[in-house]
């Protein structure tokens, strides 16, 4: 993938079309290298290492806990959920326009599917102590999340060195699918059963920006469905 610099909504709007929805369509995740380019990319890095440094990043949730189950041995990383709008997240926001525009061009030609809106960013951090994340689903029950997209940041990486691959299972095949944290690379994937996926070991620091888009009919049931429960069982935030 060649690298795209000053990247315009045209283009966008073709790598959508071109790239992203078939892939989806096909094989249920795509990824794309050079979304932003060094400088804008370098940016948004700036920003999470600015956010990783402040200590605004907290330990990862889990949707249950398993008794004599430590949390950190499931889920290693260390998150904060922003809006793109506070002081200090210009950079990230830019990002995040970018995702939506290509996600409302996807949209409009995945017709199942009623994407509006996504939950806010998740700015994750494992921080190289062998940590990683075991292989789960992000939605197995019908939460309303339909597209996990994950922005990763990190220079120099080496899988051989550093670990910290996300390796995806992809539902009825017998192959896998090994995708590296590398800068500035954007993928996308179903949230839903069909892609199992883990966050192998890392031993570096592995920074990385996921948003979650949801499908409004699921998302709308999914409210219903935990009405009587608190806020924060149904998660991601939005
Ligand atoms: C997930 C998820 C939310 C959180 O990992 O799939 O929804 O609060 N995480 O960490
Ligand atoms: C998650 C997750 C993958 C990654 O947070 O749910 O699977 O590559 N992250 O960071
Ligand atoms: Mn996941």
């Amino acid at each position: 993938m060649p690298f795209i610099e000053h990247v315009s909504d045209a283009d966008l709007e073709r790598l959508a079309l071109e790239r992203v929805v078939p892939a989806l369509q096909d094989f249920g995740f795509c990824y794309l290298d050079g979304v932003l380019g060094e400088v804008a990319g370098g940016e948004v890095l700036q920003q999470v290492i600015d956010m990783h440094q402040a200590g605004v990043l907290q330990d990862g949730r889990l949707v249950g806990s398993v008794p004599g189950v430590h949390r950190s041995s499931i889920r290693g990383d260390k998150i904060a959920w922003v809006s793109g709008m506070e002081r200090g997240c210009e950079a990230i926001n830019f990002l995040l326009n970018m995702i939506d525009k290509m996600i409302a061009v996807c949209a409009s030609r995945l017709e199942s599917k009623k994407i509006r809106e996504r939950s806010k960013a998740m700015v994750a951090c494992y921080p190289g102590n062998g940590a990683g994340y075991v292989k789960h689903v992000d939605n197995p029950n019908s939460d309303g999340r339909c597209i996990t997209c994950i922005y990763y940041l990190n220079k120099d990486w080496s899988a051989k060195e550093h670990g910290g691959v996300l390796r995806i299972f992809p539902e009825g095949t017998s192959f896998v699918a090994d995708i590296e944290p590398l800068f500035d690379r954007l993928l996308f994937f179903w949230s839903d059963r069909r892609n199992p996926h883990e966050v192998q070991p890392s031993f570096n620091t592995r920074y990385a920006i996921t948003v979650w888009y949801f499908d409004s009919e699921e998302r709308a049931e999914a409210k219903r469905r935990f009405k009587n429960l608190t806020d924060s069982s149904l998660k991601p935030s939005s």
